[in-house]
């Protein structure tokens, strides 16, 4: 066998053998497969895509190539959710407490944002003194006595995965179906959870652009944790504006603290509830998905999932008491308004746009490396729907560093489409992807 060999029959359509994938896959690790053979297997799989059996086969051996995190004397089922990104995404820092407080395990292991995408661990150290890199033991102990934790991925997890998309990154092969459940899953698997939620984003703010890419990517997300063993639902939700009404670190957190507080926007609370539903089901705390609703919608109520909240930034190192009062988080020191040059309505918020705006504010970064700003961000004053007249706030713009705030200020104007007529209110939650048959 041969690396050359392996990238020809996958180049010329060939179904490949799990021999064959694990060879690749652990020789381009020990050094034996070079960066360049890699980058033109990755690039052949990106044509010719990889059958239902590779990418299980792919998703195992990426797994294989790194630790597991030990949860064993976590009593309870574990369950965790993963988006795919999006714009204004804070919804793990409410769903992860909702569902905790009903009674799910929560490991959750999270990414930092990268583009215009924001990242959750980001979010989280705007509270003063929350730490996210936890050793394996550690991770058991938080969501032994807090009922989740939210932590970063140590290095040991999936170390091929890191790899691959290194290369990945750089040769154009990020959009590609099987390479993206092999990544997802292999990481996710390794944390030893019961089951998974998925959350694919689909529209301008997404990584999957159209509905349909969207259902590919969440239809072989859930196929193949299935062949593996691990029980999953995807829900493809809305990414066309930005989720809720404010994009930056601090900002987000705020506005996640106002939702844990039982106000915040209904988009960020109902989708929230929504993926927390489903996790308190596979859970096995409620026999139907309706039931897994009402025990979310009722811990968010009566205050116990602020409260899980309060506890896990105190667990985790940060300033628990910014969660009852965010004056203690960093505020940027400026505001700038973006007002609506004409009256009318809302008609779209181009989520890209306003991600980009964003970026370019300090709030996130291009390359792995770049210092964030936690401060930064926008507040979106007039949602898609909202009546303007000439003249009135269509966002604000928080800001530190003067050399982006002019771009920024453009680019928030020209995310925000005005029309004559009011548009139709659309839920976030397009549809729900639930697999077809259970592994015996
Ligand atoms: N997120 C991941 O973790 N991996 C991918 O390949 C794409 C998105």
């Amino acid at each position: 066998m041969t690396a050359y060999e392996i990238i020809l029959r996958k180049r010329d359509g060939d179904e490949l053998s799990s021999d064959e994938i694990r060879f690749m896959v652990e020789g381009f690790l020990a050094g034996d497969v070079a960066d360049y053979q890699m980058s033109a297997f990755l690039m052949a799989v990106f044509f010719v895509g990889m059958t239902d059996a590779e990418t299980e086969t792919l998703t195992r051996v990426m797994l294989g190539s790194g630790a597991t995190l030990d949860l064993s004397r976590v009593e309870g089922a574990k369950v965790d959710k993963h988006s795919t990104g999006g714009v204004g995404d804070k919804l793990s820092l409410v769903i992860a407490p909702v569902a905790a407080a009903a009674g799910v395990r929560v490991p959750m292991i999270s990414g930092r944002g990268l583009g215009h995408t924001g990242g959750t661990l980001d979010k989280l150290e705007s509270i003063p003194g929350l730490k996210t890199d936890f050793a394996s033991g550690d991770v058991a102990r938080l969501v032994d006595e807090v009922g989740m934790a939210i932590v970063g991925q140590s290095p040991e997890v999936a170390p091929a995965d890191r790899r691959m998309y290194a290369l990945r990154d750089v040769t154009a092969t990020i959009e590609c179906v099987p390479l993206i459940v092999g990544s997802i899953l292999s990481k996710k698997l390794a944390a030893g959870l019961d089951a998974l939620v998925l959350d694919v984003k689909v529209g301008r703010g997404a990584f999957m652009g159209t509905l349909e890419t969207a259902r590919r990517l969440a239809q072989a997300l859930i196929a193949t944790a299935d062949r593996l063993g691990l029980p999953a639902v995807a829900l493809l939700t809305d990414m066309e504006s930005p989720l809720g009404r404010t994009v930056g670190n601090a900002l987000e957190v705020v506005e996640a603290i106002d939702v844990l507080s039982g106000g915040g926007p209904p988009d960020v609370r109902e989708t929230s509830l929504a993926i927390a539903a489903r996790m308190i089901h596979l859970a096995g705390l409620e026999p139907v998905p309706a039931a897994a609703l009402v025990r979310a919608e009722a811990v968010l109520t009566d205050g116990s999932a602020l409260g899980v909240f309060e506890r896990f930034v105190a667990a985790q190192g940060g300033d628990a008491a910014a969660v009852r009062d965010p004056s203690r988080l960093p505020r940027a020191a400026n505001t700038r308004e973006v007002v609506s040059p004409r009256p009318g309505h809302v008609v779209a918020i181009d989520a890209l746009e306003i991600g980009l705006a964003s970026l370019g504010l300090g709030a996130g970064r291009t390359t792995v490396d770049d210092p964030i700003d936690p401060a930064v961000g926008l507040e979106i004053v007039a949602p898609v729907g909202a009546a303007v007249s000439a003249g009135d706030p269509l966002a604000v713009v928080h800001w530190n560093d003067p050399t982006g705030i002019a771009a920024a200020v453009d680019r928030v104007g020209a995310a925000f489409a005005l029309g004559d007529e009011r548009p139709e209110p659309r839920s976030r939650l397009i549809e729900v992807l639930e697999c077809e048959h259970r592994a015996p």
